[in-house]
């Protein structure tokens, strides 16, 4: 079948609520955060049926490191888990996995998990599965104006060079078209700190469902609603221009 221009190719979905779904259930936010990984693996499935050639998730950001050491450990422990088991649905569905974000940060076990899965499905060719992982995006740009310093200092790059696709190649999603689409579950109306250069003109869809509640249904109907939208980039629609 041959894929309409208006399917979004890159969907980034911040996955937030989990600690209010368990509050709301009498449970331990860290049993959210394992219901969050089944929802997960569900819209990944979903992904990969609906032909989406990115899909990045939000899983845990530069400030969620301010999280008490509990649920901080917790959530690394599920992570880990993640990352072993899902090696199996990786190559089933063909998926390559890679992440964005301050690895270095991430305990050694998991780091070392997270290269083994990036390694082992590095040669897929379906669904790049981005997972961003002790990410934030203002501190993506700062280190990446470092780094196009470092490369002005060492006569690599003129500074008449610099425009938005050469800046591009400096954050950690160089690889990555921009998000066509945003989701954030929960009902919360912001970004957080996520992907705030390559969201400039990506469409925002906000759902009040809890991540843990989001289904595939929930997915699909936020890709329908996005079709139906009129992408602009400040120009005018086919229509108008006729
Ligand atoms: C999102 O759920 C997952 C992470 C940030 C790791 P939260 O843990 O933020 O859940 P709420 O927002 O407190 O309900
Ligand atoms: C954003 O959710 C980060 C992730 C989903 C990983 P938060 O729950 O951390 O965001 P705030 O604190 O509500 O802005
Ligand atoms: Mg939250």
């Amino acid at each position: 079948m041959q894929k309409l221009s208006k399917d979004p190719k890159h969907i980034a979905i911040i996955m937030d609520g989990n600690g209010r779904w368990a509050k709301k259930r009498g449970l331990p936010r860290i049993e959210g955060h394992k219901k969050g990984i089944e929802t997960v693996e569900e819209i990944i499935r979903a992904a990969v049926e609906q032909k989406i050639e990115v899909l990045t998730f939000y899983a845990f950001s530069l400030e969620n490191w301010k999280r008490p050491s509990s649920e901080v450990q917790g959530l690394m422990r599920l992570l880990k888990k993640f990352l072993i088991e899902k090696r199996e649905l990786l190559k089933e569905k063909n998926i390559h996995l890679i992440s964005i974000g301050e690895r270095e940060r991430l305990p050694k076990a998991v780091q070392k998990e997270l290269s083994k899965t990036e390694e082992l499905s590095k040669n897929n060719k379906g669904l790049i599965l981005n997972i961003a992982l002790s990410y934030g995006s203002r501190q993506e740009i700062i280190s990446a104006v470092k780094k196009i310093a470092e490369d002005i200092q060492k006569k690599k790059v003129k500074i008449n060079k610099i425009n938005e696709r050469l800046f591009s190649k400096y954050l950690y999603t160089k690889e990555l078209p921009d998000p066509d689409l945003l989701i954030r579950t929960s009902g919360e109306l912001r970004l957080s700190n996520f992907l705030l250069w390559q969201i400039s003109y990506s469409e925002l869809y906000f759902t009040p469902k809890f991540w843990p509640d989001f289904q595939k249904s929930d997915f699909l109907e936020a890709i329908a609603d996005f079709k139906k939208r009129n992408r602009r980039f400040g120009g005018l629609s086919v229509e108008e221009n006729n």
